[in-house]
């Protein structure tokens, strides 16, 4: 027998077809779905949206995905690494407005001297912080043993999204070699898990060859992985990439943005007290995008506090908004634009996963 929508939002566990009819729900249903989702996410984490200043360490990479613009393969853009005063001071810049939180993002590299710099950085800010600046890496793959250095130098979360949980979509985004291997990535995730950090993943959405079926996958791999944190977004098609040939199968930009937007709301449903990212990609399709986002479950924002000179070098994806705007720009009308989603901003606060510290208590 078919469940009536109103009874699958009550559920307090969802199985497949569940969390398939909220993804395709539209009209009516869809804004229930949005306003369940942020009915939770209010009684359970509160009205607070929690900083995280990203800083786009590096554009270098060493792998070659067929969707990412940074991919060793583009020849096209011109690469940097920010230096260690500039990722400093935008540490400090993040600590002085009481961001909470920072993360370090860049492209893959695992050479002695990358892991090594990573992680006197984070021994400096650890120091100049007096450790209170919540520190989240997103570096790829890597060894162990560089994961346990990071930890011990002060990092306390990592972002490692399976961008698709389906072996197949994944064989197709990736080159075939021991570099893009799906299991080799699970096994960082199971890492990262043992070595106590809260774990984010995250998938793209509205790849092409991408069913509902494969997001439904995707959201019940995040359960069974107990993950700590989410950042998902839709899928954008850049030019420079191997994977602009098949442009013609995907749906629409608005499409994928919608499809995004039902992916956080069922999100929050299914892991009520995960922390969940209002990511920038859905910025880059609708200018009030994160926004959207906070009001359907997500409760984390990521503002750019990247040196503005390295910003436009850092195109992960086409559209990439704010790549001209200095750091202070930002902060200035982010605390508005949160306001008006009926959320406050929790300065100076870590904002952890709740997931985190409840499983903690078991
Ligand atoms: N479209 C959307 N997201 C992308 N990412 C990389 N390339 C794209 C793209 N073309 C995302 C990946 C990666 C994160 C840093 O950026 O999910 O994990
Ligand atoms: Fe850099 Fe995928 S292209 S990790």
């Amino acid at each position: 027998m078919q469940k009536i929508f109103s009874s699958i939002l009550a559920l307090e566990s969802f199985e497949a077809s569940d969390l398939k009819v909220l993804l395709n729900s539209e009209g009516e249903q869809k804004k229930a779905l949005f306003e369940k989702a942020n009915e939770i996410k209010q009684s359970i984490i509160g009205n607070k949206v929690f900083f995280r200043g990203i800083i786009e360490y590096s554009n270098v990479c060493q792998k070659d995905c067929f969707y990412c613009g940074i991919r060793k393969s583009n020849k096209k853009i011109k690469r940097y690494t920010v230096s260690d005063p500039e990722v400093i001071d935008a540490a400090l810049f993040a600590f002085k407005n009481r961001y909470g939180s920072i993360v370090l993002q860049s492209g893959e590299m695992t050479s002695p001297a990358f892991v090594e710099r990573i992680e006197n950085l984070l021994r400096q800010i650890r120091l100049l912080t007096n450790g209170q600046l919540g520190v989240t890496l997103s570096m790829g793959e890597q060894s162990e043993e560089t994961y346990q250095r990071w930890k011990n130098a002060g990092a306390h979360r990592y972002l490692l999204r399976i961008e698709s949980s389906n072996r197949q979509l994944y064989a197709q985004m990736h080159p075939n070699d021991a570099m893009h291997n799906f299991d080799r990535r699970l096994d960082c995730l199971k890492l990262l898990k043992k070595l106590g950090y809260q774990v984010g993943t995250g998938v793209m959405i509205g790849l092409p060859g991408q069913t509902i079926d494969n997001l439904v996958e995707d959201l019940l791999f995040m359960k069974e992985l107990d993950i700590d944190m989410c950042g998902m977004g839709p899928y954008l098609e850049h030019e420079d990439t191997p994977m602009y040939e098949k442009r013609e199968m995907l749906d629409s930009q608005k499409q994928r943005f919608d499809l995004a937007l039902k992916m956080v709301a069922t999100l929050r449903l299914l892991m009520k007290d995960i922390n969940i990212a209002a990511t920038t990609a859905l910025q880059a399709i609708d200018p009030l995008g994160r926004e959207k986002a906070l009001k359907c479950g997500a409760n984390i924002i990521m503002p750019n506090i990247t040196p503005a000179k390295y910003r436009t070098d850092y195109k992960l994806y086409e559209n990439k908004p704010c790549t001209d705007e200095a750091a202070d720009d930002c902060l200035s009308c982010l605390d508005v634009r949160i306001s008006l989603t009926g959320n406050k901003v929790g300065y100076g606060q870590w904002g952890d996963s709740q997931h985190f510290k409840n499983k903690k208590h078991l």
